[in-house]
């Protein structure tokens, strides 16, 4: 079967039951007063020049197959219908075979006026990233690491030299913003140091918690010999802590394991400017169809609202002030690394 329809299958029965993850270590503390009325909450975000209408979008996934290919209209029919703004899988693809180019342009085909994201991976030159900027009329570009994925799938690449100078000469060439992501394995500090020091200004830290690369890769092994490395990664949350020094000096973004509102309202308050989602959606779109989907994006839209008002949180910005208690398997990970779990109880 072609690679990119198998990981759709594959990443969807991973979804068949949704996960305890470490957004459940993640509590609020509860004020009785909040002076707040519905018509002071503003769920605008932006990500370095763009504007989106909530904090969260439909992350990169797939395309280069005819399979694909529908399932990429369909995400782009949820994104116009939504507003949502929406990531592409990696277009490598549509450059090595031209023939699948329109399992990705179709996104843009359909919804002509949406903010859309061109993906790769940072094996790929400046070059290619302006080819395929160019042929989505992109309005942004993802840089994914994928190290582990890499390894673990039979085919992968496993020579990751170039990465620094191509993500250094890819944000220094191209125009648009350049986000760049993990793809659920989640980020260190060192990691977000190093990105900074490249020039880089977005990041999605991508945690575990929801998709997980190693596993797919490994189930598409003959001998399925490294399911060892199915967990492999630090979670949204954790990622998030590991962060916490640069919400200052970088667009934080966030991804991984979201499977509610909830969660997108935690990954907010934990200092993402927005939050992507692949698997839950992945999952609305495969199992029940676009127009459940519409409606479950609606839904999150009206809870949001809703959790807003609850913290006494009128805009995005504030959500990200939200006083936070950290328990469980996070709360270790944070005092063996170091990091300051007093500052997000008690802000
Ligand atoms: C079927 C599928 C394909 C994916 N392909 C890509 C990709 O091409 N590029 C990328 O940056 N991330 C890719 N991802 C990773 C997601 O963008 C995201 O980082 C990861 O799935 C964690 O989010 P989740 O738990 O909400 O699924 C893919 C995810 C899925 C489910």
């Amino acid at each position: 079967m072609n690679r990119k329809d198998e990981h759709l299958l594959l990443a969807k029965a991973q979804q068949q039951n949704p996960k305890e993850n470490d957004f459940d270590a993640v509590s609020f503390v509860h004020q009785s007063m909040v002076s707040i009325s519905d018509d002071q909450i503003d769920l605008t975000t932006s990500i370095n020049g763009l504007n989106l209408e909530v904090p969260f979008y439909i992350n990169a996934m797939t395309g280069g197959s005819e399979k694909t290919k529908v399932f990429n209209q369909q995400l782009a029919m949820v994104a116009k219908a939504t507003g949502l703004m929406m990531a592409t899988g990696s277009v490598s693809a549509a450059l090595k075979d031209p023939s699948v180019a329109d399992s990705y342009t179709i996104v843009r085909e359909e919804n002509p006026q949406g903010l859309l994201l061109a993906n790769m991976g940072a094996g790929r030159t400046a070059e290619d990233a302006q080819k395929m900027i160019d042929l989505l009329d992109a309005d942004g570009l993802q840089i994914h690491l994928n190290v582990p994925q890499e390894l673990v799938m039979p085919e992968g690449e496993h020579d990751f030299e170039l990465w620094e100078s191509n993500i250094r000469d890819t944000i220094d060439a191209v125009s648009v913003p350049v986000i760049v992501k993990e793809v659920g394995f989640g980020m260190a500090q060192e990691t977000i140091q190093k990105l900074l020091d490249l020039g880089v200004q977005a990041v999605d830290v991508s945690g575990r918690g929801g998709t997980s690369f190693t596993q797919i890769e490994n189930s598409r092994r003959k001998e399925r010999e490294l399911s060892y490395l199915n967990d492999w990664g630090q979670s949204t949350v954790i990622s998030l802590l590991e962060a916490q020094p640069f919400m200052d000096d970088l667009t934080m973004l966030a991804s991984g394991g979201i499977r509610n509102a909830f969660d997108i309202f935690k990954a907010v308050s934990l200092g993402a400017n927005a939050v992507g989602i692949s698997g839950t959606i992945l999952n609305t779109v495969m199992s029940e169809g676009v127009d459940a989907t519409i409606k479950l994006v609606e839904d999150w839209k009206a809870q949001l609202r809703l959790l807003y008002a609850l913290t006494g949180k009128a805009t995005t910005r504030d959500v990200q002030k939200n006083q936070l208690i950290i328990t469980g398997a996070p709360k270790e990970w944070a005092e063996l690394r170091g990091i300051n779990l007093y500052n997000l109880a008690a802000r």
